[in-house]
């Protein structure tokens, strides 16, 4: 038995399979499968690069979960603790471990931004409850609007750098809520009551929104497959957003595994927390297009596809403000699950590198992630124009939230999960791996030929892209 931070008691860790699973699933899916998949398959042609972010998923990013989750299995402790061990039991130098440091740290540069945009979602949660009321449940959401009032609400939120870090604290403390009781006493929780209510109004919108008569149109537009759209840009923003969807390349699913039991098969495990969340972007597609072409109205423009095109959507649409809210709470229930997921990488590493328990190490963690959450709620007001790292070409003009967002999708994730495919595939002792991931035969083969070789070299291929394309 594992002990915890204290030495004394029990380490912490899920109740069932059912509870990492779904843990995993919720760290999954977030605001990457609902905001940023829609976003990038409607910039980026629709069905060509839906085809090849499946691919992405099931030839690079599985094989690395995969890797992810038997490191932190192995080593049960925290995701540097891990790596350190699976490498001093392969005689391999301690630095390794470096890889689950840069995760450690991306995922609190990720987690202080994803809370500002959790905070939008909460934002958007309290407009369609005012609309209840305004609008009522039967008619079109916010009545008596022009379509210009809507056009204003997103960028008036943006401006208001005062109100997005109010917001933005509500969601740090709503996190580290849970966070701070512990894995199977507050993270688990989280996952088994959100997850199921999440997959249900998921379900439901999508199911609604069918019959407002733009489905076959989306089916049209996700799954027709024009060859020609697959430039190297498209193909690299399948394979960032691949990644990013699946948690990967932050020692998130290195954290994560390090809580699962020695009687899980990780292949198996793994192979369905990427199912259920490339179903999830699918289906978030599926219910998000039909809405916007019904109303006529375009499948591009970033986040302002969620926080601006859907609002005018939803005006138009029967019983529009009782979806637009549900479509928001929806969208804060999966952002909540993965923001847990970025807050208990930082928290896990720190309270076994000082020893400090869970509470105070956990609040610890997400004061740092709120005061750097306002830096960046402030970056796109006031501080517009502080670029950090603005002597670094590939990061120039960017703020503060951008800048974070850029070095760590183009960056940091990359060659974290270069590094993981790396440790894995070569320097690890393939006895401690094939006692861990669960294959044998040929499906091992393959495994280990994906993270040799595939992986390593698709993901340096993007690195340079990323700097020099
Ligand atoms: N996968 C999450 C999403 O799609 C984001 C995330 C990345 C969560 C890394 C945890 C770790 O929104």
């Amino acid at each position: 038995v594992t002990t915890g931070s204290d030495g004394i008691t029990p380490r912490d860790g899920w109740s069932s399979r059912t509870a990492f699973i779904l843990a995993a699933v919720g760290s999954a899916v977030g605001l990457g499968n609902l905001v940023r998949f829609p976003a990038e398959a409607g910039a980026n042609g629709g069905g060509a690069f839906v085809l090849f972010y499946i691919f992405c998923i099931v030839l690079i990013g599985l094989p690395v979960l995969l890797s992810e989750t038997l490191i932190g299995r192995h080593g049960q402790s925290s995701a540097t603790e891990s790596v350190r061990r699976m490498a001093a039991e392969s005689k391999a130098s301690r630095y390794w471990e470096g890889l689950a440091g840069l995760g450690v740290i991306s995922a609190f540069m990720i987690l202080a931004f994803y809370c500002v945009i959790g905070g939008w979602v909460l934002y958007y949660i309290g407009v369609f409850v005012g609309d209840l009321f305004t609008s009522g449940v039967t008619g079109g959401a916010l009545a008596g609007m022009s379509a210009e009032d809507i056009s204003a609400i997103f960028p008036a939120l943006l401006e208001n750098g005062l109100l997005m870090t109010v917001l933005d604290l509500v969601f740090v403390v709503i996190t580290v809520y849970f966070v701070a009781r512990g894995v199977s006493g507050g993270i688990e929780i989280a996952a088994v009551w959100l997850m199921p209510a999440f997959f249900i109004l998921l379900l439901g919108i999508t199911i609604y929104g069918a019959f407002g008569g733009a489905f076959s149109e989306t089916l049209t537009y996700l799954f027709t497959v024009d060859f020609t759209k697959l430039t190297p840009d498209v193909m690299l923003a399948a394979v960032g957003q691949a990644f990013f969807s699946l948690s990967l390349g932050v020692a998130g699913m290195i954290t994560y595994g390090s809580y699962v039991g020695r009687d899980v098969n990780l292949a198996g495990t793994s192979a369905i927390i990427a199912f259920a969340d490339t179903s999830v972007a699918l289906v978030a597609g599926l219910c998000i297009f039909p809405i916007v072409f019904a109303a006529g109205l375009s499948s591009e423009g970033g986040l302002g596809l969620m926080f601006d095109t859907l609002p005018h959507a939803f005006q138009s649409m029967p019983a529009g403000s009782v979806i637009g809210l549900a479509f928001f709470i929806m969208v804060g229930f999966a952002a909540l699950t993965s923001s847990v997921a970025l807050m208990e990488v930082p928290t896990s590493w720190a309270m076994e590198k000082f020893k400090t328990r869970r509470m105070p190490t956990a609040i610890a963690i997400a004061t740092l992630a709120g005061l750097l959450g306002v830096a960046s709620a402030y970056s796109m007001n006031a501080l517009s124009g502080f670029h950090p790292l603005g002597f670094i070409p590939l990061f120039e003009g960017l703020g503060i939230m951008d800048t974070l967002d850029s070095v760590t999708a183009k960056l940091f994730m990359p060659i974290g999960a270069i590094l993981t495919a790396v440790f894995v595939g070569w320097i690890a002792d393939k006895r401690l791996i094939n006692g861990e991931n669960g294959l044998d035969g040929g499906l091992h083969k393959l495994w280990l030929f994906l993270v040799r070789w595939l992986c390593p070299v698709v993901l340096t291929l993007i690195v340079l892209f990323g700097i020099f394309g």
